[in-house]
């Protein structure tokens, strides 16, 4: 769906606080997939994701979208817009609408929706992120810190974008809201088969809901696979300041004391398995 062929850009090009910033980016996004961004604070992260709908223009390289190089002379960018959804940190700082219905109505409408079809779509996204309808008539200031998120997620789902981009969707909320979010974002990604890509310092979420996981160091991306493939690379990890996941670094001592695992798990749940399954055969074997 989207391809990201040699990207790289500059801050501030031809100036004197010139800052280059990306360097040779390569990767492609396909529907449905999950996709988790990560590395350290300032790899990156978020000035390569303003490519992903044209908020910034790379100054080398290109960005294909179902085929066509958005940077084509006549490339309609309010389109693209339309089709990739991005959802910045603290989305909720940016609700303004009177009423919670019109704030999600707002995206739509401005797309070029009627305003009948604006509100279909709003109404559907809302119920989608688990807002009731007895809330689409109070102002969204009114809501507590995850259900103003919800509406604000709601907001760029009302757009109906191909791909979703998150940038800490989770961040300053508490664990139970934030797997909530996470589990809501599983579930649309399910029913619309929408590309998720989520930027996360959170390793246990990327390994957990991701299946495909890009890593960022300074402008670079030096790891791309599975989360499987990425985070037992525990050593280059942690060489270019991430962390792994706490799971990855238990398994990983437990090995170093002999248990019997060819390399460390990446959730708890897989890690459980796998414990349980060496102390049955031991058992058996006993
Ligand atoms: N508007 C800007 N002008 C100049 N330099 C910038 C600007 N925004 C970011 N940078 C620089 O670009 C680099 C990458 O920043 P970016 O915000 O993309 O990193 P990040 O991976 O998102 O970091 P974080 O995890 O802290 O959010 C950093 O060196 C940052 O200082
Ligand atoms: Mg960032």
């Amino acid at each position: 769906m989207m391809r990201i062929e040699r990207l790289g850009f500059t801050y501030s090009k031809n100036t004197v606080d010139e800052c280059r910033v990306l360097e040779d980016i390569s990767f492609h996004i396909q529907e449905g997939e999950f996709i988790g961004l990560i590395g350290s604070s300032g790899s990156g992260k978020t000035t390569l994701i303003k490519h992903l709908n044209g908020l910034l223009k790379a100054d080398s390289g290109a960005v294909y979208f179902q085929g066509q190089n958005i940077y084509d002379k006549g490339y309609v960018l309010s389109k693209l817009r339309k089709e990739v959804g991005l959802v910045f940190q603290y989305p909720e700082h940016q609700l303004f609408g009177r009423t919670v219905l019109a704030d999600v109505c707002f995206g739509p409408q401005n797309l070029g929706m009627s305003k009948e079809e604006a509100e279909k779509s709003a109404r559907d996204c809302l119920e989608l992120v688990g807002i009731n309808e007895s809330y689409y008539h109070t102002s969204p200031f009114e809501l507590s810190g995850g259900q103003k998120r919800c509406v604000a997620i709601a907001g760029i789902l009302a757009m109906q974008p191909k791909i979703l981009v998150m940038d800490e969707p989770a961040a300053g909320l508490d664990p139970e809201t934030k797997h909530m979010i996470f589990d809501l974002v599983e579930e649309i990604r399910k029913k619309r088969n929408i590309a998720i890509v989520l930027v996360s310092h959170h390793m246990e979420d990327v390994a957990y809901y991701a299946n495909k996981v890009l890593v960022l160091h300074q402008g670079r991306l030096v790891l791309t696979g599975e989360p499987e493939e990425v985070f037992t690379k525990t050593e280059f990890l942690r060489e270019i300041g991430m962390d792994v996941p706490q799971i990855t670094s238990v398994t990983e001592k437990l090995m170093k004391e002999g248990f019997p695992m060819v390399n460390p798990a990446i959730t708890v749940k897989e890690a459980e398995e796998r414990i349980l399954k060496v102390f049955r055969e031991r058992g058996g074997a006993e």
